[in-house]
């Protein structure tokens, strides 16, 4: 299990980008800070190298117990560092970290390539996972924020995420940044000794962006 908990108690909670976060690194994202509810604060930033060894263990431990993920054997740090080798601090393909004052690993959220071949560039798949100690208490929502407000600048039109069944807590957070469901795959994948749904749900980023008056992107570029 990951051994990062949240820390509580930590006043002074901003909004995501508040003036008195620090400036990005070039080519980076700003810390968002004070992402989480009421009573405590985080900071949301693109992961770093020194995050895979925590970014492994918090992986792990979905693997160990959960149906979220369906792997079935755990990811050693060589491994996941090679995951993370496919992220950047520009385009479309982000990993971010939400993380407490003590420097804990709170989650992550990534967007990937949706599918490897070139006609699907203009789409992503998004995951988060959040330390099991600190679920339902903002966390995943603010990676979120902090993610789309990214993606907005990215030349994308959908995004796209599979939640295996049931599983109410992600529904949820996906439904509330205005994911609707599309469709179930019926027992797609087992673990546990079981067969399991996924429920595929969608995002239209266009629509989000516009929304926010942001550029549409041109789907030749
Ligand atoms: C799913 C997950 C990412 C959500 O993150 P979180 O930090 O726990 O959720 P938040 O506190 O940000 O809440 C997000 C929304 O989910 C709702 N929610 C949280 N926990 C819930 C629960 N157990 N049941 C129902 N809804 C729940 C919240 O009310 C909130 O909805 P709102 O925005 O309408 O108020 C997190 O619980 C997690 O990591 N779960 C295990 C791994 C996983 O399932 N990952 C997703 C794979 S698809």
């Amino acid at each position: 299990m990951a051994d990062h908990r949240i820390v509580d108690g930590v006043v002074g909670s901003a909004p995501v980008g508040d003036a008195r976060a620090p400036a990005p690194p070039p080519g980076g994202v700003a810390p968002a800070a004070g992402a989480g509810d009421a009573g405590w604060a985080l900071a949301v930033r693109a992961a770093r190298p020194d995050d895979i060894p925590a970014l492994t263990a918090l992986y792990n431990h979905y693997v160990r117990t959960s149906e979220a993920t369906f792997d079935l054997d755990e990811w050693s740090e060589a491994q996941r560092a090679e995951w993370f080798s496919h992220y950047g601090t520009a385009g479309p393909h982000r990993l971010l970290v939400a993380e407490a004052p003590d420097g804990g690993l709170l989650g992550y959220a990534s967007s990937s390539p949706f599918r490897p071949r070139a006609g699907y560039r203009t789409s992503v798949e998004v995951s988060v996972y959040v330390d099991p100690g600190g679920q339902g208490r903002g966390v995943g929502r603010a990676l979120y924020r902090e993610l789309f407000d990214l993606l907005d600048g990215q030349p994308l039109h959908r995004a796209y995420a599979g939640v295996a069944l049931p599983n109410p807590a992600s529904l949820a957070l996906h439904h509330g940044f205005g994911f609707r469901g599309i469709g179930t795959f019926t027992e797609v994948g087992s673990k546990f000794g079981r067969y399991i749904d996924v429920a595929w749900l969608e995002l239209d980023l266009e629509r989000r962006r516009s929304g926010r008056g942001g550029p549409v992107p041109d789907p030749s570029g």
